[in-house]
Parts: structure tokens; sequence; C-alpha cells
């Protein structure tokens, strides 16, 4: 029986050793202490023993049971030690590899253009002005000398909100705004948003427009032509041929359209000018009379030019853009290039 128990100590404590996990270490314990464990027969045999002998035996018993347990705790505490550093080690993080970068936006060819433009006329002491895009009929037509049943609203197919709302047709409006808002002399570029009913390969009925003015005394036809002939160049490149053009705008008196040398074929004649080796780039005149009175600016002091433009159109021809719709359809791919 001693020698059984010796046997059975042996084993248990050596088991206890070898078990690689928490869970192998109960499973040792079930085999030993458990309802049939090992020593529980041991125990249970102990009936069978003459009276003299139970002592002796009980007290092996004993001391194994309690050198089980401890080697049992102490090899628990080193198991759960090591899966905590196991885990630890697996979750560790490296806080010297290179992080994520946050992927950064570019943006929009118009918004580039149009900072472009302001940032040359800022330059020429041009203040930036803005108006509302839903704005009302006298801004954007009966101040802008195009009365009702003029036969120039015809020239902009409008969105109309009410009677007397509409979707702004231009940002000529915003010339009204402003010269309402300041005193002259006035200086002022203004660039923004406007609406027409007008949808197919060349017309968006969204797009975008920039404005330009000044108003002072004295101010002549030849300040428009080297004011916008500076402009030009200075955005498309020196030397490039500019040509106006008479033309005819209800806000301006003379009015003229300005025609740049095409940038793509560099005036030899294209698909893109028609083969006409010019492209129409801008309309502007010297603001009519009519349109200093709508504001209260005293017309004989005062005169001055203004001038309008489509920044989709001039961002095509900037960056060789041959479809307008690349500009509203949001394709990574396309506005990633700039
Ligand atoms: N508002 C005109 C348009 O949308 C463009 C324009 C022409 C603006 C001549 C002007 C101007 O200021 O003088 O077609």
């Amino acid at each position: 029986m001693k020698e059984q128990i010796e046997q059975l100590q042996e084993k248990a404590l050596s088991d206890l050793q070898l078990a690689a996990d928490l869970k192998a270490l109960q499973d040792v314990r079930v085999q030993v202490l458990g309802k049939k464990g090992a020593l529980t027969e041991v125990m249970k045999g102990m009936r069978d023993l003459a009276p003299e002998e139970r002592p002796v035996v009980g007290s092996l018993v004993n001391t194994l049971k309690d050198q089980f347990e401890t080697r049992f705790a102490e090899r628990q505490a080193e198991l759960q030690q090591q899966a905590i550093a196991g885990k630890l080690a697996s979750e560790k993080i490296d806080v010297t590899l290179p992080g994520r970068r946050a992927v950064l936006g570019s943006k929009h060819p118009v918004t580039l253009v149009s900072e472009e433009i302001v940032d040359i006329f800022s330059r020429l002491g041009f203040m930036v002005e803005e108006g509302p895009e839903i704005e009302q009929d006298f801004y954007n037509f009966e101040a802008l000398n195009i009365p009702k049943d003029h036969p120039a609203r015809d020239m902009q197919d409008t969105f109309y909100i009410t009677d007397d709302l509409v979707l702004r047709t231009h940002t000529s409006p915003v010339q009204i705004r402003a010269m309402l808002k300041h005193k002259p002399p006035l200086r002022v570029i203004a660039p923004g948003t406007v609406y027409r009913r007008d949808s197919d390969l060349t017309h968006s009925p969204m797009f975008h427009q920039i404005e330009g003015f000044l108003v002072d005394e004295k101010v002549t036809f030849g300040d428009l032509k080297g004011i916008l002939t500076h402009f030009l160049r200075e955005y498309f490149g020196e030397g490039l041929g500019v040509r106006f053009r008479p033309s005819f705008f209800p806000f301006t008196e003379p009015s003229a359209e300005v025609d740049i040398e095409c940038v793509i074929c560099g005036g030899e004649g294209c698909r893109v000018c028609s083969r006409t080796g010019w492209l129409e780039i801008l309309g502007c005149g010297m603001i009519d009379p009519e349109v200093f009175g709508s504001v209260d600016y005293d017309s004989d002091k005062y005169s001055g030019f203004a001038f309008g433009m489509g920044l989709e159109r001039i961002a095509m021809l900037k960056y060789g853009v041959g479809d307008l719709r690349l500009f509203f359809e949001n394709d990574l791919r396309f506005l990633k290039q700039f």
C-alpha cells in the first residue's frame, strides 16, 4: 500500500509538471482527486486495512494530498503567468511601424481655375464679392437693363422659382449688389455657380462663371483692353494672340467678345477651334449708363468696364479636357489628375 502511494505520488507530481496548459492541469487534478481519481481510490481502499495500519497510510495520503495541492497551485500560477505573457506578446503594438496615411483629396479643376483667375485680379487690386444663387429678378435682369419681355431674356433659359425669384443665370447680378454696397472707385472679381435650362454635350444646367468689373472716373475702352489682355497673357501665356470683336450685351455699351489664339493648335486651325485658329473666351464691354442709373451712380462722373466668362470652358482649354461632363461625374480617376 505504501509503495502504491509512493508511485502514485511520483506520477501525480510529474504529471503536474508536464501539464502544458491550464486545461491539462485541471485534467491531472481530476485524475488524482476526482470522484474516480487515483488517490480517491486509495482512500476508499483504507476500509480494508488493519486498524493499526490506518493512521500510517492516512498520514501518507494526507502528505501526498498536501504536496499535490501545493504543487498544483504553484503550477497553476506558472501557467497563468505564461498565458498572460503569451497574450501580451501576441498583442504587442510596434510603435515604430509607419502609420497609415489619410488619403488627401485635391482641388477640383474648376476650383483651380477660379482661384488662379481670382489671384491674377487680386494682384491688380480687385476684391472678391459673392452673391446668392437664388436671385431676385431685379438683380438678375431688371437692374442689368434686361426688362421683362425684352428679347434679351431669351438669350438665357431661366429656371424660375416664382415670378420674381430665379436661379441666377449669370454672375452679372453680383455687379449690382456690389455697386449698391460700395461707392466708386470699385474693382470687383466675383466667381460663382450659375444655372440655365440647357443640357447637352457642351452645356450643363449648373456651371460656373467669373465676373469682373471696374468703376472709376475716366475709365476707357483702352483700360478694358489693357487689363483683359494682361489677364489672358498672364493666364494662358506670354505673347498670346488676343482680339476684340464687336458684340452685344444689354448691360454694356459698347460690347465686345474676346477671342484668344487657339491654345490647342497654336492658331493653326484644329477641331477645337473649328479650324479658325481662334477661341471665344469672354464677353465684356463698357458698363451701360442704364446700369449705373439702377444703382444711383452718376454716369457723367463715372465710367467702367465689365466682363464675364465660363469657368468650365476655360478649364477645358487650359487642361485639354474634351468632355464637359467629366467635371460633374466625380470620377476619381479624372479628378486625381489635377
Ligand atoms: N453675363 C454674360 C453671360 O452670362 C457674360 C458677360 C458679358 C458678363 C459681358 C459681362 C459682360 O460682365 O460685360 O453670358
